[in-house]
């Protein structure tokens, strides 16, 4: 196989660029520190996989806009697939105790992922939007332009809301129309629906329930996150400025779509 660009023969290395890949990895600490590598991979990954999670519910929602439920659900299978690895991934930093960390956590100064842009977009596309979140980022810069445009477009859940209007539900037209940016909010009529599609309608039954594995499963991975910062910095604030575990443990609790979670009491 030839490059039609350079005519070169194309090779697992000019495809997958490994010398650049292998040449992002860049420890700050003098020798360098043992496990800072450990630390920047793992990072990497993780940004690498965001990508791809965007990637994958950017699809999701023009599935369900195209009415096509299989693939949706098979989208949503392979989003839930990755979510499972990423929890997994901090398995592998738990492995480096709270010295190890500190042998090299002056170097990050105020770095945190308290500042990862994709991790935001992940949150903006599920609904939990934040005009701060976009002012963080500097205007005209490729993160703030992505979070600005997720910003203002329908969410995951709106996407749903919809598609179950066109398979014959009565979703109130107050949640058809409402304003995107805004959180999800409870709906009574929404419950209602949902209860409906329980008792009656296996195939988005399915779906619904893809949703709340979806819902658990960035629950699951902040959960993870926030005891990993605890064994690792115990109660120290955080290189972002947060009060560290402290604030993490805000965030934990938070159901994403909170209908499929209402309901299940009266089901
Ligand atoms: C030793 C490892 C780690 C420690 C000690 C740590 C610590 C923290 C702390 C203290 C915060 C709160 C913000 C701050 O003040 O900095 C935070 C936020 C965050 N961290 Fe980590 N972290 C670690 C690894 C990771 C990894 C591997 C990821 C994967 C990308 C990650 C992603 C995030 C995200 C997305 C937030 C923002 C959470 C939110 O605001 O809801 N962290 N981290």
């Amino acid at each position: 196989m030839t490059d039609t660009n350079t005519n070169a023969a194309m090779t697992y290395g000019s495809y997958l660029k490994v010398d650049e890949l292998l040449g992002l990895q860049q420890p700050r600490s003098d020798g360098p520190e043992h496990d800072e590598l450990l630390f920047i991979v793992i990072h990497q990954v993780y940004e690498l996989w965001f990508k791809e999670l965007l990637h994958e519910l950017d699809h999701v929602k023009r599935l369900l806009t195209a009415d096509d439920t299989p693939r949706a659900q098979h989208t949503l299978k392979r989003i839930l697939t990755i979510l499972k690895v990423l929890v997994a991934q901090l398995d592998i930093l738990e492995t480096m105790t709270p010295r190890e960390f500190l042998t090299f956590r002056e170097r990050l100064q105020a770095a945190s992922g308290f500042q990862s842009d994709q991790f935001r977009q992940i949150e903006f596309v599920l609904g939990r939007k934040s005009e701060a979140a976009v002012a963080r980022f500097r205007a005209g810069g490729r993160a703030h332009t992505a979070l600005q445009r997720r910003y203002t477009e329908p969410t995951v859940w709106d996407a749903f809301l919809h598609y179950l209007a066109r398979e014959g539900y009565a979703v109130p037209a107050d949640q058809l129309s409402r304003d995107v940016v805004s959180p999800i909010e409870s709906s009574e009529a929404v419950q209602q629906v949902l209860i409906d599609v329980y008792h009656h309608d296996a195939k988005n039954l399915e779906l619904c329930e893809r949703l709340v594995d979806l819902d658990e499963g960035i629950q699951e991975w902040r959960y993870r996150h926030v005891k990993m910062v605890e064994r690792t910095i115990g109660a120290r604030p955080g290189t972002g400025g947060s009060a560290g575990a402290g604030y993490l443990r805000t965030t934990l609790g938070q159901n994403i779509f909170p209908d499929l979670w209402a309901i299940r009491t009266r089901l």
